[in-house]
């Protein structure tokens, strides 16, 4: 981690020759509740130990000069003069200066380099962390006293409106909101959250990462969003209270199947159940039952595959070969799908085998190497004391 944000401090003082304010802000996982937030229902995610690192510092301009460091790149506009741009990564950031524009907050301009070891098109949630991180930053340098749940608004609509994926609310509150050696149970409709611990030093999650990203992504998600909608719709005709698939129970749909098309019905089933999932596994952590969570996590992945079909042959070929080694107790996808990683939980004493044997079978299947993280839970986006780092 020192490294890495002396890259990013590096390279700020070679381009700017400042002093610069620095901030971290971590990628996520989810433990369960995948595709829930869009419908008001239950999320358990959690900040981890990969990060972006942003060095910054004001302009009185009216420029905002970014440079991603791990791409080599830069970008120069104007605050007041937004435009999408071809190479995508500005968009992220772009998108949360024309936030804190819509406001009625004025920046008076600002450079910025970051970089850091989220990897990119993971499921780990680097544009989130970008935009969130971004929001932070800005808030804290020009002393704008907006509260954190403004910045993890203002780091979603950057999202929807300037990047063009109609996310929920996860990613980016759980940047924000996340703690070390925690997970957040939030409810996505209240947005009222509990910390559960999650800390026990015989298992150890491990994310494996596919390594592939289908450009088909971020057209499904939003496609996944509409079919949920058109659910609620359909559903509404029989009562009038519900207003997100939340609000329905597995009862009320099945009766009701017939009066659904068969891939709406198996995409509200998912959504459904899954809510069930997490607050269900949210009472296990609570007994400390992580066999239980366990199996938890593989049922959400068999609904994501078969019922939800964000899946992809990659993803259940990990999960399909977590299932049988000794020591696993709980694997699925996590993210929005099509690629990225799968979350694992694994004991300790059988991690020298799991990798052994989950890369034997991904090599055997996909011809190609499997990529793990083992991960541990830290604290959401917060400033880096900048004596810390020359100590
Ligand atoms: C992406 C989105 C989140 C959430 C997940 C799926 O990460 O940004 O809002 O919908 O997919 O659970």
């Amino acid at each position: 981690m020192q490294a890495l944000i002396q890259n990013v401090e590096q390279k700020f003082r070679e381009l700017f020759n400042e002093e610069p304010m620095l901030v971290r802000s971590p990628g996520r996982i989810n433990l369960i509740g995948e595709h829930t937030d869009y419908n008001e229902g239950f999320v358990l995610p959690a900040s981890i130990d990969r990060a972006i690192y942003f060095a910054l510092s004001p302009r009185n301009d009216g420029q905002c000069r970014f440079f991603a460091n791990d791409l080599n790149d830069e970008y120069q506009c104007r605050v007041d003069e937004l435009t999408k741009s071809g190479k995508g990564w500005p968009n992220y950031l772009c998108g949360v200066v024309d936030q804190i524009n819509k406001r009625g907050y004025t920046i008076p301009g600002f450079n910025c380099v970051f970089g850091g070891n989220i990897p990119i098109a993971s499921g780990l949630s680097s544009s989130a962390a970008i935009e969130a991180g971004l929001a932070y930053a800005l808030n804290n340098m020009f002393h704008f006293h907006l509260n954190e749940l403004s910045l993890v608004k203002i780091a979603q609509k950057a999202e929807n409106e300037f990047v063009g994926v109609q996310c929920g609310i996860m990613d980016q509150l759980i940047n924000i909101y996340g703690r070390e050696r925690k997970v957040l149970k939030l409810d996505c409709r209240t947005l009222e959250h509990e910390y559960y611990p999650f800390e026990r030093d015989d298992l150890q999650l491990v994310l494996c990462d596919t390594r592939v990203h289908r450009e088909l992504a971020a057209s499904e998600y939003n496609l996944r969003r509409l079919q949920c909608e058109a659910g609620v719709e359909a559903l509404r005709k029989y009562d009038v209270n519900i207003r997100s698939l939340r609000d329905v129970n597995i009862d009320f749909l099945k009766a009701h199947q017939k009066e659904l098309s068969p891939v709406i019905y198996k995409r509200c089933k998912y959504v459904i159940e899954e809510n069930e999932r997490v607050l269900a596994a949210c009472q296990d952590l609570q007994r400390e039952d992580y066999g239980t969570f366990g199996q938890r996590m593989f049922a959400s992945h068999a609904g994501l595959r078969d019922e939800y079909e964000v899946s992809c042959a990659e993803l259940d070929v990990l999960v399909e070969k977590a299932t049988k080694i000794d020591g696993v107790l709980g694997a699925r996808m996590m993210g929005a799908g099509f690629g990225g990683c799968t979350i694992n939980l694994v004991q300790q004493a059988a991690l020298d085998n799991f990798y052994r044997e989950m890369n034997r079978a991904y090599k055997d299947s996909m011809q190609r190497d499997l990529l793990f993280y083992p991960t541990q839970i830290e604290a959401g986006t917060s400033k880096i004391n900048v004596q810390l780092i020359e100590a």
